[in-house]
């Protein structure tokens, strides 16, 4: 990965030892990319590889944009806010994957992104919120994770709301449901801030660092598939 694409090609083969690799890609990078890979790879014999793209993409960008969201905000705990990205809609993936027939009818039936939560409900018993946040409880995620993935479409959650807040936000911002300034005012709204002695240059700064982190979403995705191909 040190040697690919996501790292502008500037090392591309001389990167020959993992402790240089490491070097080059900064342990926070480094952790992204872990466990964005090792989720990849619980799935890696899905025969709907590629169809599931865009749901990656989605997964990837809104990870990103909630970790720089996190620091804008300055929630401490920026892994869990990537992680919390990265995984909030895996129940859309499981839904895709073992019930694919069900996933096609839903897919034909919806019409708005409104309506998708009531036609899951119906025609699984579950919302793709619910079966993630199960999987997060499987794979023994703290309770505060679980309930933000559990509540990302309708903001119910009450364990850790500043989390709960950044996933709600990033999904949506990077679905494009509105621009930068309108999420900071909705932010401001719940009684979140960024910190006081910004100005218009640091909002900025931090509005450019945001969608340069998205705009990095497919790279990341190519490389984090590399071992597969
Ligand atoms: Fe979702
Ligand atoms: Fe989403």
């Amino acid at each position: 990965m040190a040697n690919s694409a996501y790292y502008g090609g500037r090392t591309a083969g001389k990167v020959n030892s993992v402790h240089h690799a490491i070097v080059i890609i900064g342990f926070d990078a480094l952790k992204e990319i872990i466990l964005t890979t090792s989720l990849f790879h619980t799935f890696k014999d899905s025969k709907e590889i590629k169809s599931l793209r865009p749901l990656w993409q989605h997964s990837i960008e809104c990870g990103l944009a909630a970790k720089r969201l996190a620091w804008v905000f300055r929630y401490e705990a920026m892994d869990e806010a990537y992680l919390a990205g990265l995984i909030h809609d895996i129940g859309r993936l499981v839904i895709q994957q073992y019930f694919p027939e069900r996933f096609a009818a839903l897919k034909r039936q919806t019409k708005g992104a409104g309506e998708e939560i009531g036609l899951e409900r119906e025609f699984l018993g579950m919302t793709h919120a619910e079966i993630g946040a199960r999987m997060a409880a499987q794979w023994n995620f703290p309770e505060t994770l679980i309930e933000a993935i559990a509540h990302h479409h309708d903001g119910g959650w009450q364990l850790n709301p500043q989390l709960g807040r950044i996933l709600f936000y990033a999904d949506q911002f990077v679905l494009g449901m509105f621009d930068f300034q309108k999420m900071l005012d909705l932010f401001r709204q719940d009684g979140m801030n960024y910190p006081m002695n910004w100005k218009d240059e640091e909002l900025k700064k931090a509005q450019d660092m945001l969608q340069e982190e998205i705009s990095k979403a497919s790279s990341m995705l190519d490389s984090s598939q590399a071992p597969n191909n």
